[in-house]
C-alpha cells in the first residue's frame, strides 16, 4: 500500500550548527579519565548536530579572571556522533585554562567556543599506525572510535605513551575496542612504572628498534602523530629513517614550541634582514629574522611566553607590542580593536623592524 510519508535522513540546515554564526557550547557531561585528565561532553544548547572530522579541534575562550583565554582541544569523540562532541583535557602545571576546566566546568554552563577547525585528517585508504604520547592521544582517539562506529575491515597499529601506566588514557576502552576489531593492534608503553610496577609489557621511549620490530611494514603505513614535542620529533625521525615517505606521515602540534629551523642563507641568496626583539618585562634582547615569526624565535631561546594554536587563532600569545612594526598574518585570533590598542599575536607575526614587547 503506498503511503504519503516522505522519509529522509538529512537533517535541516536550521538544525545544524553553523561555524560561521554558532559561538556557544553547554556542558552536558563531566568524567574522570585519569588522576589528571577529565574528559568533558558539551552539545549546542539548541540540540544542533555538529558535523566534523576526526582529528580537528574546537577552540574555547572561557571568561577567566574577567579575560577571555582562548585554548585549542581536539575533539575525542567519533564524528559519528553529531548530537554532542567530547573533549580530554590534562591538567597542565600552572596553566591557565585547563586548571580552570577542571575545577569550574560542569554539566549546565555554557562556553564561549568555535569550531571544528584543523586539518589533522586521516588519510581515508590504507594502513595506519597511530602514535600518541600523553594527551595527544584525543584526535587519534577520535579516528580509532570512528572506524569502530564505521564497523568496517580497518588495519590499525595504535601505540599510546605516557608518563607511566597510571597515566595511559583510554586503556580499558581501547582493550574492549580491540576485541571486537580483529584489524586493531594495541601497544601501551609507558616511560616508567610508577604505580604499577608488575606492569607486563615494554616500558620505555619509542625508538627505532621497537618500531621496526613491532610494526615491520611500517614504511607502508600511513601515520599518525600527535604528542609532546620531543615524542614526536622522534617519531618523524625514525619513521623517515625506516622508509615512511613524508608524505605519509601527518602530525599535529599541540605545542606552539615546535619550531622549524631556517637553513642559512646559501651564496648568491640575498641575506635575510634581522631584528632586535626586546621582551622589556624578561629583560632578554633576541635577534629576530625576517622569516622567522617572534614566537617561535621566543620559545628557541627560552623566552616565557603562553601560546596554544601557533597559528594565529587562538588568541593565547596576544602581547603588548611597546614599539616598532610586525608583519601580522592571523585567523582571528586578535580584534582590529585590539590591534589599534596596540596587540599582536607574536606566533603568526614577522618583524619587520626592531620590537620592544610588553612580556
Ligand atoms: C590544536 C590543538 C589541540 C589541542 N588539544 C588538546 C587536547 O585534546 N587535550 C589537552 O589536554 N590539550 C590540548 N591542547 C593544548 C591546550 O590548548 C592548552 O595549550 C593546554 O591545555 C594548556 O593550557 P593552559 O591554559 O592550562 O596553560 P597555559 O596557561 O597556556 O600555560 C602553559 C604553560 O606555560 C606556562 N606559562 C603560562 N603563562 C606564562 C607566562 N606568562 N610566562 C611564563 N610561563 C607561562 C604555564 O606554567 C604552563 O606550564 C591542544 C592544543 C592545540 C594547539
Ligand atoms: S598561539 Fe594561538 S594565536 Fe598565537
Amino acid at each position: 500500500m503506498a503511503t504519503d510519508i516522505a522519509v529522509t535522513s538529512e537533517p535541516r540546515t536550521s538544525d545544524c550548527w553553523d561555524p560561521e554564526t554558532d559561538n556557544r557550547l553547554v556542558c552536558i557531561d563531566v568524567h574522570d579519565e585519569t588522576h589528571d585528565v577529565k574528559s568533558f561532553t558539551l552539545a549546542s544548547p539548541q540540540g544542533k548536530r555538529i558535523s566534523f572530522e576526526a582529528g580537528q579541534y574546537f577552540l574555547f575562550e572561557p571568561e577567566i579572571d574577567a579575560e577571555e583565554n582562548g585554548r585549542c582541544y581536539s575533539i575525542s569523540s567519533s564524528p559519528l556522533r553529531t548530537n554532542a562532541i567530547t573533549v580530554t583535557v590534562k591538567r597542565v602545571a600552572g596553566g591557565k585554562v585547563s586548571n580552570w576546566l577542571h575545577d569550574n566546568l560542569k554539566p549546565g554552563m555554557e562556553l564561549p567556543a568555535s569550531g571544528p577547525m584543523g586539518k589533522f585528517n586521516r588519510p581515508k585508504a590504507g594502513k595506519y599506525l597511530m602514535l600518541s604520547g600523553g594527551s595527544g592521544i584525543t584526535p587519534v582517539m577520535a579516528m580509532v572510535r570512528e572506524l569502530a562506529d564505521k564497523a568496517e575491515p580497518v588495519d590499525v597499529f595504535f601505540l599510546h605513551a605516557g608518563r607511566s601506566p597510571l597515566d595511559l588514557l583510554f586503556r580499558e576502552e581501547l582493550s574492549v575496542l580491540a576485541r571486537r576489531m580483529k584489524g586493531l593492534r594495541l601497544l601501551f608503553l609507558p616511560e616508567v612504572l610508577t604505580g604499577d610496577p608488575s606492569w607486563p609489557g615494554l616500558n620505555g621511549r619509542i625508538s627505532k628498534a621497537l618500531l621496526s620490530l613491532v610494526v615491520p611494514d611500517i614504511a607502508a603505513r600511513n601515520i599518525l602523530c600527535c604528542g609532546p614535542a620531543p615524542f614526536m620529533a622522534a617519531a618523524r625521525a625514525i619513521s623517515a629513517e625506516l622508509g615512511v615517505p613524508p608524505e605519509r606521515y601527518l602530525e599535529e602540534s599541540f605545542d606552539a614550541a615546535v619550531i622549524e629551523d631556517l637553513p642559512a642563507p646559501s651564496e648568491g641568496q640575498a641575506v635575510v634582514a634581522t631584528y632586535k626583539v626586546q621582551f622589556a618585562k624578561q629583560q632578554k634582547v633576541l635577534e629576530v629574522s625576517a622569516e622567522q615569526t617572534v614566537l617561535a624565535c621566543a620559545k628557541k631561546m627560552g623566552v616565557r611566553l603562553p601560546s596554544s594554536c601557533a597559528n594565529g587563532i587562538c588568541g593565547t600569545c596576544k602581547s603588548k607590542l611597546v614599539s616598532g612594526a610586525v608583519d601580522m598574518k592571523h585567523e582571528g585570533g586578535i580584534r582590529q580593536r585590539e590591534i589599534d590598542a596596540g596587540f599582536f599575536l607574536p606566533c603568526c607575526s614577522r618583524p619587520l623592524s626592531d620590537l620592544v614587547i610588553d612580556r
